[in-house]
C-alpha cells in the first residue's frame, strides 16, 4: 500500500479527517483541492468532491490516476432505509448500485446498463478490516447494500422503490460511481457511511441538523481503519 486516497462528497465530511493530518500540501487541480499528507508511514490524498455521481467519479479517477492512490477509503453521510440503521449509525457496502440509472425502456433491469452490472462489488479485506475495527472498538456497524443516484431522496415512495428494487440498505449520492472507477481500475475501495437522515418527509431537516455529527461518527470510524492499515 503506497498512497490512500481519503474521500468525501462534502467539505462537512472531510473536515474532521483533516484534523487529524499535519503538514498537509494542497495541491490545485481539476477546479478542486488535493490535500496530500502522512499519517506515519502512510501518504495519503485527501479530498472533497462535491456532491453526485459525476463529480464524485472525476475526484476518483484523478486521486488514482493522477495522484497514483491505490486503495481508496470513502467517509461521509446517508440516507438509512433499513430500520435498523438509527441516526449516527455506521453502514459499510458490500455492494452499491444507480439507483437512477434507468434503460428500463429497453428490457433491462433498473441499474444496468450494457457492459455494466447492477451491482459493483467492493474491496472484501478492506470491508473485513472495517468489520473487524467495529468488532474490537464495540462498535455497531451493518454490511449492507447501498443505492447511489443523483437525487436527495425525501420522499417515502421514492425510498420504497429503492429498497425493493435494488434490496438497499441506505442511500447517498457518490457511493456506486466511487466504486465503479475503483473496480475499472482495479483499486480496492471502502465506502463507509454514518446515517444522517432516513430519506423520508423529514430527511431534508434532519440532513442540516445531523450532518456533521453523523459525518464525524464516519471519519472517527475511517481514522481507525487506517491506524489498523498502517499496522
Ligand atoms: N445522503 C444523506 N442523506 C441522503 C438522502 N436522503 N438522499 C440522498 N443522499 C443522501
Amino acid at each position: 500500500m503506497n498512497k490512500i486516497a481519503i474521500m468525501g462528497a462534502m467539505e462537512e465530511e472531510i473536515a474532521p479527517l483533516l484534523e487529524y493530518f499535519s503538514d498537509i500540501n494542497v495541491v490545485q487541480y481539476a477546479n478542486n483541492k488535493y490535500y496530500e499528507a502522512k499519517f506515519g508511514e502512510l501518504n495519503v490524498v485527501i479530498a472533497y468532491s462535491k456532491i453526485g455521481k459525476v463529480f464524485s467519479t472525476l475526484t476518483a479517477s484523478t486521486m488514482i490516476q493522477k495522484f497514483g492512490c491505490d486503495t481508496l477509503l470513502f467517509s461521509g453521510v446517508a440516507g438509512g432505509i433499513n430500520p435498523k440503521l438509527k441516526i449516527g449509525d455506521l453502514i459499510v457496502a458490500n455492494q452499491l448500485s444507480q439507483h437512477d440509472l434507468d434503460i428500463t425502456a429497453f428490457g433491462h433491469p433498473h441499474g444496468y446498463v450494457p457492459g455494466g452490472n447492477v451491482y459493483v462489488n467492493t474491496d472484501k479485506k478492506l470491508k473485513e478490516i472495517a468489520l473487524d475495527v467495529a468488532k474490537e472498538n464495540n462498535i455497531t456497524i451493518i454490511e449492507g447494500i447501498i443505492a447511489t443516484g443523483d437525487q436527495f431522496v425525501c420522499d417515502e415512495t421514492r425510498k420504497a422503490f429503492i429498497e425493493k428494487t435494488f434490496n438497499a440498505d441506505a442511500l447517498e449520492m457518490e457511493g456506486a460511481s466511487v466504486a465503479v472507477v475503483c473496480d475499472a481500475l482495479q483499486v480496492p475501495c471502502l465506502i463507509l457511511r454514518a446515517i444522517s437522515d432516513t430519506a423520508d418527509m423529514d430527511a431534508g431537516f434532519n440532513f442540516d441538523a445531523f450532518l456533521e455529527t453523523s459525518a464525524k461518527n464516519s471519519a472517527e470510524f475511517l481514522i481507525k481503519i487506517i491506524k489498523k492499515l498502517q499496522k
